[in-house]
């Protein structure tokens, strides 16, 4: 078949690299000059390891444009652009509007949406596009920042939104390789599945979150609270991972347009609200550790290790290291921050950004681990402790330290959710 894929955001390029792996002709649609630029020069404007290499590969065979109406007569029109959030939390659908608008000048196609919409969207836009002689199939991706490739080539499941089950054969014919369940429902049920997957997942972390600040309480270990919930078959042990909260540009977008989808129908989510609220006080709670050890925070050193949203990206939007550097600066701290990949968000011009995790930490009074790149973990504790000043407080805001010995090398650590160098003990 061929193809316009719009929009070379990590779900754009992957699904383009996949598509054009099946030997399908592919056209990528970029508006952005200087991504447009980057991507013809055979990189990718954003991190990501496996997809960077495939793009090598692959950037002969994919064609690049800046407007559709440069791709001749594709069959599927696979929309793949932004739908960021709006002050009220509701998507902002522009961009996809914009594709809809540009298939005015196309001939007979589809329009498969892979962007993630509230439910309703597909409704909303069918009567355009069967106006202009155009389908529509709702295509959900479900794939994740970092391993994009390798989700896309071998998906968890294939889901196809349409009116015309015909449709949903020309989309799953996209990926003949792909060994995993199908299934075929209306656009709107498409378009919630999705949304309320990614939901499911915050309400996974938020619950596992309340359970650690609970276990601190109590004197649990959380890491073991979760690997004993995780072998219940219902429950499974993924997203238990108790932390600093989730971020990055899926999960807070999704919870808050689910949110405020809810409200514009006269519905309030609690539970979603629940989600939410418990997210954003985490890099607070974090904030207030610090202020517990340490008191005034005015003019105290303290390092940050990591900032993107997660390990092995770039991407710090909606961060949670960023929102903790936020809080520590507006006390005046001295915030030192250090990331393997991502640089220091513009707005965080009270923080200073350091190339090398040791000199981050140099003097520095507390260290918080906000991202847990397995770089950190390899860190010599007792180079650490040389460095840092008293009371060299570590704070683990990722639990992802080996606890006992960092406490050997003299530093006072601190998890989340479980006890010191007590922390994973097996029994
Ligand atoms: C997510 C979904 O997983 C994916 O299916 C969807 O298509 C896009 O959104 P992504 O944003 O790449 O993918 O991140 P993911 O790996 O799911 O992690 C999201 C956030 O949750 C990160 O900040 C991560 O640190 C946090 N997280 C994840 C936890 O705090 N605990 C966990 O147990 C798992």
């Amino acid at each position: 078949m061929r193809l316009a894929v719009v929009g070379a955001g990590p779900v754009g390029l992957a699904s383009a690299a996949v598509y054009a792996l099946a030997g399908h002709r592919v056209t990528l649609v970029e508006r952005d000059p200087g991504r447009l630029a980057t991507l013809r020069a055979g990189r990718l404007p954003f991190h990501e390891d496996g997809l960077q290499r495939a793009w090598v590969n692959l950037s002969g065979s994919v064609e690049i444009v800046s407007a559709l109406a440069a791709v001749p007569a594709p069959d599927l029109v696979v929309c793949c652009v932004g739908t960021p959030s709006l002050p009220t939390g509701a998507s902002d659908l522009a961009q996809i509007d914009a594709v809809v608008t540009a298939m005015a000048d196309l001939e007979r196609s589809v329009l498969v949406v892979r962007s993630t919409v509230p439910p309703g969207t597909g409704q909303y836009f069918l009567p355009r596009l069967r106006a202009m002689g155009h389908g529509y199939v709702s295509h959900p991706e479900f794939l994740q920042e970092g391993t994009a490739l390798q989700d896309s080539v071998a998906p968890n499941r294939l889901i196809a939104g349409v009116e015309d089950p015909a449709l949903a054969e020309s989309v799953f014919a996209l990926y003949p390789g792909a060994h995993c369940p199908r299934l075929v429902v209306d656009v709107t049920t498409a378009e919630l599945v999705k949304i309320a997957s990614n939901a499911h997942l915050a309400m996974r972390i938020s619950f596992i979150n309340e359970m650690a600040l609970l276990a601190e309480r109590v004197g649990a270990d959380i890491g073991r609270v979760a690997d004993g919930m995780g072998l219940d078959p219902r429950i499974g042990p993924a997203y238990l991972r108790a932390g600093l909260g989730y971020g990055g540009s899926c999960f807070p977008k999704d919870v808050r347009a689910l949110a405020a989808l809810s409200q514009s129908l006269g519905m309030h989510s609690q539970m979603l609200q629940a989600v939410m609220d418990l997210n954003a006080r985490l890099p607070l709670e974090m904030t207030q550790r610090l202020e517990a050890r340490l008191g005034d925070l005015a003019g105290r050193r303290i390092a940050i290790w990591g900032l993107a949203f997660k390990p092995g990206t770039d991407d710090t939007r909606e961060s949670q290291a960023v929102r903790l550097a936020e809080c520590l600066c507006a006390r005046g701290a001295e915030v030192r921050v250090h990331d393997p990949v991502a640089g220091c968000p513009g707005h965080l011009d009270g923080a200073t950004s350091y190339d090398d995790a040791l000199e981050a930490i140099e003097r520095a009074e507390a260290l918080v681990l906000a991202t847990e790149w397995p770089d950190y973990r390899q860190m010599e504790p007792a180079s650490v402790a040389e460095r840092m000043a008293a009371p060299r407080f570590v704070l683990d805001a990722r639990n992802a330290l080996p606890a006992r010995a960092w406490e050997s090398a003299g530093l006072e650590y601190r998890g989340v959710g479980r006890q010191g160098a007590r922390a994973g003990v097996g029994v």
